[in-house]
């Protein structure tokens, strides 16, 4: 399912950028050879911060590590499920919200989970929010939600906001979730210089979370990311550990056919399925 997803957001980005660059293999390979290298650079302070805004990089983006990021929020939900020794959620409309959420990757592991995952309420409908400073992301959470065709509603909502803001809008706010998930945006921004406002923000919305809603937090292993994260718990209060993963998260490789083939003979670059991993699913007491 969240290859076919992939599949087909992607068949769409690359038939739009190559109508609308002439040097479209180019800057696909130039940004994931970018975006790899800002990866490995998280952690510098002086750093640029990585610019999304390019269809090319959000194309590259998409084919390299959207699949792996999807499918380990599936593998979390189902450990935390096991963790947890019964149903993560209780209703049939669920509000869920990624911060840092881009492409909306999260959305494709959270409905794997949710068909698969025995003894969890037949969810109808999910409002799901993306919180992203990127607006330029929305085009392709929209045409992931229409590319979602497992009889869930799926009402989507983009909030372009810049977390690292002085003043961030009212309207965004985690009072309402079942489920708020942090995939790989904490390593984004735990060491950029506005970092004062970012923990003064997060720590405003994780303390309004609701009593029973689920936290999420997914990244690769640096003790700087998941002690940035900790530390906006202890300071939002009340949340209890549900799982605590440790380990390397994998999955398969896809059939590498139709545009998955063609990107990686254009450009050379495979997926990115693997990632040693601190992963931890709390709930709000
Ligand atoms: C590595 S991507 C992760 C996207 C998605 N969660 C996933 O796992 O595929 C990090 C995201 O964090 C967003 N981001 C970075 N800094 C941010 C900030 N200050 N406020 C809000 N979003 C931010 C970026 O625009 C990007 O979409």
């Amino acid at each position: 399912m969240i290859v076919d997803i992939v599949r087909s957001v992607l068949e769409k980005l690359d038939a739009q950028g190559l109508v609308e660059h002439d040097d479209w293999d180019e800057q696909l390979m130039a940004q994931m050879a970018s975006l790899e290298l800002s990866y490995r650079e998280l952690r510098d302070r002086q750093r640029d911060l990585i610019d999304y805004s390019q269809l090319s990089t959000q194309a590259a983006y998409f084919y390299r590590y959207v699949i792996g990021h999807a499918d380990f929020i599936y593998q979390i939900l189902t450990k935390a499920r096991a963790e947890a020794g019964a149903p993560l959620f209780d209703e049939e409309e669920i509000f869920v919200t990624s911060v840092g959420g881009g492409p909306a990757s999260e959305l494709l592991g959270l409905i794997k989970y949710l068909r698969e995952a025995e003894g969890e309420p037949e969810v109808s409908k999910i409002t799901y929010t993306v919180i992203d400073k990127e607006r330029h992301w929305e085009h392709v959470v929209d045409l992931v939600v229409e590319a979602v065709d497992v009889g869930i509603e799926i009402d989507m909502i983009f909030q372009a906001c810049d977390l690292s803001a002085d003043a961030i809008s009212e309207e965004v706010s985690l009072e309402h979730e079942d489920i708020v998930i942090m995939s790989y945006f904490i390593s984004e921004i735990c060491t950029i210089p506005s970092h004062r406002q970012i923990v003064t923000n997060l720590n405003n919305l994780l303390s309004a979370m609701p009593g029973g809603a689920l936290l999420l937090y997914n990244d690769s292993s640096a003790w700087s990311f998941h002690s940035f994260f900790d530390s906006r718990v202890s300071a939002a209060r009340r949340f209890v550990v549900v799982a605590d993963i440790r380990e390397d998260l994998r999955t398969a490789h896809p059939q590498s056919e139709g545009v998955f083939a063609d990107i990686n003979f254009r450009t050379d670059y495979g997926f990115k399925l693997s990632s040693n991993a601190v992963a931890k699913v709390l709930r709000r007491d």
